[in-house]
Order: structure tokens, then sequence, then C-alpha cells
């Protein structure tokens, strides 16, 4: 079983929309039997908002990657725990000095036409509406997410719970 004991790392999912963080998320937690933080629900929920692209449209991005921010920092405190980031949380300007050395922070690598065929399949994400413009983010993040990562786990489309027990078999002292 997985320790939530004090001082335990939590385990961040980071990559781009459509890696499939928050269904990974989910599987790899229960599989750690520990708590599992979607950060668009979670910042939702703290907001009241009816989904993101109405806090896009409402705040504009700036506004909304400080919310997000915020909400990662909250989240973070907590010990021992998966976090599914949105694609965006730790590669904005303001979040790249973040000191996360206390994380596994698990980049899942996915081929951008694998993220298209997700996420630019409903109209849920305001910067997936234009794949050309989505795919231009992808080249820019790519080496971010490279840069932040911990772990990097190669995501070819295989089912989440595969990749979930991938993630689990590359913790140290699994
Ligand atoms: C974003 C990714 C989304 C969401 C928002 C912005 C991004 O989360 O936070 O639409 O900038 O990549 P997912 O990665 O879970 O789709």
């Amino acid at each position: 079983m997985h320790s939530t004991s004090s001082n335990s790392p939590n385990i961040i999912l980071i990559g781009f929309m459509g890696s499939g963080k928050s269904s990974i998320g989910k599987i790899l937690a229960s599989m750690l039997n520990t708590k599992f933080i979607d950060l668009d629900e979670y910042i939702l929920d703290t907001t009241g908002a009816p989904s993101i692209n109405s806090l896009f449209a409402h705040l504009g991005e700036a506004e909304f990657r400080k919310i997000e921010l915020k909400a990662f920092l909250e989240a973070n405190t907590e010990q021992g725990v998966v976090i599914a980031t949105g694609g965006g949380t730790l590669v904005s300007d303001a979040s790249l000095d973040l000191d996360l050395k206390n994380a596994h922070i698990i980049y899942l690598e996915t081929d951008f036409d694998i993220c298209k065929s997700r996420a630019g399949k409903n109209n849920r994400r305001p910067l997936f509406k234009d794949p050309d413009k989505a795919e231009e983010l992808y080249s820019k993040r790519k080496p971010l997410y490279e840069k932040i990562a911990t772990i990097t786990i190669l995501c070819d489309g295989s089912p989440a719970k595969i990749i979930a027990e991938k993630i689990r078999s590359s913790l140290p002292n699994s």
C-alpha cells in the first residue's frame, strides 16, 4: 500500500491535453490506495464555474492561470496523493519556478495525433478549438514538460490501466 505519511511525495501527472492525465490518475490513485485530485475539477468546485470554457470566456487566460496556480498550490499541500494537472498548469510562466523537489512529476509523453483524436473531439477545451494552434502549443510545451519531469512514461495510446501500471512500477520503492 502507498504510504501517505508526512513527507510522502505527491505524484503529479503532467502532459498535453488528451494525454490521459485524468483517467490514468484516477486508476493510479486507486491502485495506490490514495486520494486523487483532478485539478480542472478542483477549480470548477472551488470557483463554482460551470466549465473551464466559461472561466476562460469570462476571465481570460491570464486570470485562469492565476486561479489554476493557486488551486495547484493548495492541492499540493496534501501528502502522498495523485494530482492530474491541466496541460498548462506547470508550464505557464508563473509556475516554471516552483520548487517541486518532494514530488514525482510524471510526464505522459503522447503523440500529438493521439492527443488530437481525444481532446479535439469535443468542445470542452478552449485551447483545442483550433487544431493547428494546438499543435503549435504542443511543440512549444514538449521541451518544458521534458525539463520538469522526474519520470517520463511513453504513452503509445495503450489503455489507461496499462499506463497506470507502468507508472507504478517506475516509482522508487515500488
Ligand atoms: C489547458 C488544459 C486543460 C484545462 C484548460 C487549459 C491547457 O486541462 O486546464 O483547458 O492550457 O493545456 P486538460 O489538460 O486536462 O485538458
